[in-house]
């Protein structure tokens, strides 16, 4: 990992909320086990009410219980210990012990995790979930970091389909003309922007809102929990259908921490994770339903798009992306799984 990428600003932040947590040893705040036990920092982007935070939380519960109060976790949401970018870094450094990135994150690090970033590489998030957890596809990939970087991925959360949303409809490649979209910070979703037709404007998420609002940017692209969870809807009032991209989230753990644990305490947590990855993926479709509902009832019109138009925009996508042997193979096994 480049270490220059962590912004000084954002960096000094973090540090003086860690350093008020004091050591991850000795136990922190909360938890049946407090005190007596090591908690783990895990960094989120999202807030107290996304499923992401609902889940973790329940995970967090969950492993205190089961190790006796031996490891708590405790997570911190909004970007509190920095936007992704910074947090993964700090998780690489030990400074932080987990954290939740997008797909995204991880391309710049080893690009055969390209393969899940693409348009179209997944049908749906059951799709998603079932190439995530079939070893055979995902072993290689999520140890792939362990030795230069000290960080392993552990499984993922679903982002659920992605779609463009603006301060007006957006229903062919066409209407994007002109048009500055957020896309994540990855040079395949640079690339995704701007086939589809617009011009593509790299962003952390946190900053996504006051763009929007003060016209730096004219739309993003997203799921629609994170629309409203985000208040994005507040300040673009346009959900179009592109559904161009089933998202994902990782959870990334420091490599040497997760070794430190005994046998019997790292089979807990390992079952415990497997156990909020499910909850997460139930709470995700009742949570989307609920986010169209509110959406809707705050005003937001959502267009259906020809679909087909922009499929085409993206087909050259799969191949300028996929550079690496692996990264085709993990693309090639993904779809042999879908049906
Ligand atoms: C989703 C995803 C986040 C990601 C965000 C983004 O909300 O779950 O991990 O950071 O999209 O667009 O930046």
């Amino acid at each position: 990992m480049n270490r220059t990428t962590l912004s000084v600003a954002a960096a000094s932040s973090a540090m003086a909320l860690l350093a008020g947590c004091g050591a991850s040893g000795g136990g922190g705040e909360g938890g049946a086990g407090a005190g007596r036990g090591t908690t783990l920092r895990l960094a989120l982007n999202q807030s107290e009410d996304h499923p992401s935070f609902v889940a973790l939380d329940h995970f967090a519960d969950r492993l205190t219980e089961s190790t006796d109060g031996r490891w708590n976790i405790e997570v911190f949401p909004n970007e509190n210990l920095g936007a992704q970018q910074e947090a993964l870094q700090l998780t690489s450094d030990g400074s932080v012990d987990l954290a939740i990135v997008s797909g995204t994150q991880l391309e710049d690090l080893n690009k055969d995790f390209v393969a899940f970033n693409l348009p179209h590489v997944f049908d749906s998030v059951d799709h998603q979930m079932k190439v995530i957890n079939d070893k055979k596809i995902v072993g290689g990939l999520y140890s792939s970091l362990e030795d230069r970087n000290d960080l392993t991925v552990l499984g993922g959360f679903t982002q659920g389909t992605r779609s463009i949303y603006a301060d007006k409809p957006v229903t062919k490649p066409a209407d994007l003309a002109g048009m500055k979209v957020r896309v994540q910070e990855s040079k395949v979703h640079i690339r995704m922007i701007e086939l589809m037709g617009g011009a593509a404007t790299p962003m952390s998420y946190g900053e996504v809102y006051t763009a929007l609002q003060s016209g730096v940017l004219d739309g993003a692209e997203n799921n629609e929990v994170s629309y409203v969870t985000q208040k994005h809807f507040e300040v673009a009032k346009h959900w179009s259908r592109t559904d161009h991209l089933v998202g994902l989230d990782y959870l990334v753990g420091n490599t040497g921490r997760l070794e430190s644990m005994s046998d019997r305490d790292r089979a807990a947590f390992d079952r415990e994770w497997a156990a909020a990855m499910k909850e997460f993926t139930r709470l995700w479709k009742t949570e989307t339903a609920q986010a169209v509902a509110d959406a809707k009832s705050a005003g937001v019109q959502f267009h259906d798009v020809d679909e087909k138009a922009f499929r085409k925009a993206l087909a050259p996508l799969t191949d300028e992306a996929l550079t690496t042997e692996t990264a085709r193979e993990v693309y090639e096994a993904s779809r042999r799984a879908a049906g």
